[in-house]
């Protein structure tokens, strides 16, 4: 079958379509037929060897897809940590869910990755069940998280501030359901929350830049706020000085579904209010562009520019 292999470190220009045997489902897996595979930060991150946990190469990129499940014939969507972008793979039947009847392979792609980092999110930040207005800064809001987190944040009735480098990417969201659009490049988004709140702050934020974007975090939010830190996306070491958090009896709480995969009960609850989610069609995975798997090299190199709006999808067969 074919499949995107990393056959050593070196960022996406090393990518290549190879030949590789056929996966062999282990006791708790069953094979699917990849259509799609979602294009993740972490994929990116996986060609220059910078994930943690990340096998020696060669090995196949991709961590999420959907297909068909060839042992019954079903539609699913998966999350996996390699091996997704091939024309099979091996999928943990614990992190395969249905796919809703009306999507298309590439929109059920661009869900799990997305959909379940941003319900975490809301869910270690304490705003499943908070009173509406509570308050919210999103970062990237464009971006795959970004967006997902937007239509969570609508449904749970929160007041969202997020930040994008456009206009153009912060209107489309705002058609989402974003409330305060912030272009970074414009205004420094601290300054621009202190204002739109009058002075109060958020309830949390989403933080995904690192470096000093963590301590910006923790000056943006109000008595008691909560920093969520999923990522460092502008590469730096993630700074905090820890006396902010003293002075507003604030926290910081780490996400990483890679960890929170492997806790099945939790994968299910956060699956229970999600599939909820989606069969009152209150979820639609945002798709920026989809490119066939012989341009992975092109998909790869869009997110690294950070020019994409949404999700990039890979069409595999
Ligand atoms: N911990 C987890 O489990 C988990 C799960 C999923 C994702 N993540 C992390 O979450 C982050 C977002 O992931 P995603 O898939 O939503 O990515 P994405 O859709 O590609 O969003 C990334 C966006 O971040 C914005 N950005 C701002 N400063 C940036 C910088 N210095 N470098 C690159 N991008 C910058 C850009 O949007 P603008 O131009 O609009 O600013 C870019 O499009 C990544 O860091 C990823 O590793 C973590």
């Amino acid at each position: 079958m074919r499949a995107l292999v990393i056959p050593r470190f070196g960022g996406p220009d090393i990518l290549e379509i190879q030949e590789v045997t056929d996966p062999h489902a282990g006791p708790d897996q069953t094979v699917v037929k990849v259509e799609a595979g979602g294009l993740n930060f972490a994929d990116l991150m996986t060609t220059e060897g910078g994930y943690a946990g990340t096998p020696k190469p060669p090995l196949t990129a991709g961590r999420e897809f959907a297909g068909v499940e060839i042992a019954t014939g079903k539609r699913v969507m998966g999350y996996t940590q390699w091996a997704a972008f091939a024309e099979k793979t091996a999928g943990q039947r614990s992190l395969l869910w249905p796919v809703p009847n009306e999507w298309s392979a590439e929109q059920a792609a661009a869900f799990p990755v997305n959909f379940f980092t941003a319900y975490f999110a809301y869910w270690k930040a304490g705003l499943i069940d908070k009173p509406a207005g509570t308050r919210v800064l999103i970062q990237a809001v464009a971006g795959g998280v970004g967006t997902a987190a937007v239509q969570i944040g609508k449904i749970l009735g929160i007041e969202m501030y997020g930040t994008s480098s456009s206009d153009d990417k912060l209107g489309r969201v705002r058609e989402l359901g974003l409330q305060h659009g912030i272009n970074y490049k414009k205004q420094d988004y601290q300054d621009s929350i202190k204002e739109l709140t009058h002075g109060e702050g958020v309830d949390a934020v989403f933080e995904m830049l690192g470096g000093e974007h963590v301590t910006k975090a923790a000056k943006c939010v109000r008595d008691f706020g909560r920093i969520i830190v999923y990522g460092a996306a502008t590469g730096q070491p993630p700074m905090l000085d820890t006396r902010i958090l003293y002075a507003r009896g604030a926290s910081v709480h780490g996400l990483w579904l890679s960890y929170l995969s492997r806790n099945t009960t939790l994968m299910n609850m956060a699956w229970q209010q999600l599939s909820q989610w989606l069969q009152e069609g209150k979820l639609h995975p945002v798709i920026g562009q989809v490119f066939p798997l012989q341009e992975a090299r092109a998909a790869y190199a869009l997110l690294q520019a950070g020019k994409n709006y949404g999700k990039i999808v890979l069409k595999i067969s």
